[in-house]
């Protein structure tokens, strides 16, 4: 069974001049243990979908169809409570705004502490302060820094402490949504290299959720790519790899210069993203794509098997 299920998501924006659909039949999975990446341009719907999935995402923001199973069980139905017993024990996210994530006026220690009560309220204050130490060590900080509130820490080290928050109670599940974005290259590496370790060592599965599709190549198990809104190619990451198979991802691909190189991505790809406020009908790549054909201006495609497992939305590919 799969550790996550979405089928065929859709979430709306209730805007003062109408919805927008963010979010427009979204289906993956994720099983126990796998790095599954998220991939898409500014606006294609990854937080949405991650924080839909998650049940975290408020007004405006409506999920009007679809279906989570989390381990078999239906997310979209959980109570509040419910929700409340399953994040963090069992699923966790790094938000994409992580460097502020952290109170200002709490210490390290307090962070954690709250965390713990929260969800281990069996557990004593000494035990508490021995895991918060645990937590930070894992994370490769000196548990002298328990005492440190956020502004003592530099940013890499604050994110290392947002991702060792997320793993306070050892969840199957953890999301990163664009957890290293606001760091230097090289702070992103050691971040990612920890996390990576502690993947491996601790067996969580990681939605990894970024714009980066060349630092996706490197690690995820396997890969889904988002176009305003929609997914357009899903599978295993060697496919992506050896150049993909949709158009789209195929810009993607051809923007990243090397593997470890500058970040270039995007800026193949003519054109840009098109308004979710007034999409274009039948594909919605179909403006930017070199390959357009009359069916690709009327007709919406939807994810074929091509190989391997790999899925792929294209009219002219399949
Ligand atoms: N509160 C909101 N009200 C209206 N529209 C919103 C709101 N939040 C997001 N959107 C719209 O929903 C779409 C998806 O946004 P989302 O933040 O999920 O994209 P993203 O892929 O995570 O982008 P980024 O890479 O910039 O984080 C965007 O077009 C955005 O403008
Ligand atoms: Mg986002």
């Amino acid at each position: 069974m799969s550790l996550l299920q979405v089928e065929n998501l859709m979430v709306d924006y209730l805007t003062p001049d109408g919805a927008l659909r963010a979010v427009d039949g979204v289906s993956f999975e994720l099983k126990r243990g796998e790095i599954l990446g998220l991939v898409g341009e500014s606006g294609s719907g990854k937080s949405t979908a991650a924080m839909a999935a998650m049940r975290i995402l408020g007004p405006p923001a409506l999920i009007t169809g679809g279906e989570v199973l989390f381990d078999g069980r239906d997310v979209l139905r959980m109570s509040a409570e419910q929700l409340r017993r399953w994040h963090w024990r069992e699923i966790s996210i790094v938000m994409q705004s992580a460097l502020n994530a952290l109170n200002p006026v709490l210490t390290m220690q307090e962070h954690f502490l709250d965390t713990i009560a929260a969800h281990r309220p069996e557990l004593s204050n000494a035990e508490m302060l021995t895991r918060a130490a645990e937590l930070l060590k894992m994370v490769d900080i000196d548990p002298r820094h328990l005492n440190s509130y956020p502004h003592e820490l530099s940013g890499g080290m604050r994110q290392r402490v947002v991702i060792a928050l997320a793993l306070t109670l050892n969840p199957p599940l953890l999301i990163m949504d664009e957890p290293t974005t606001a760091l230097d290259v090289v702070v992103e590496r050691e971040i990612l290299k920890r996390v990576l370790q502690l993947q491996k060592e601790m067996g969580f599965a990681i939605l990894f959720i970024t714009h980066d599709l060349s630092l996706l190549l490197e690690f995820a198990t396997r890969l889904g790519v988002l176009y305003a809104g929609r997914l357009v190619a899903i599978g295993p990451t060697e496919i992506f790899r050896q150049g993909g198979i949709h158009p789209y991802t195929q810009g993607l691909l051809q923007a990243v210069p090397q593997l470890r190189g500058k970040r270039e991505a995007f800026k193949s790809i003519p054109g840009s993203p098109p308004s979710l406020k007034k999409p274009p009908n039948g594909c919605r790549f179909h403006p930017r794509c070199p390959l357009v054909e009359e069916r690709c201006r009327k007709e919406q495609p939807v994810l074929k098997h091509v190989q391997h497992g790999h899925q792929v939305a294209c009219h002219v590919r399949t």
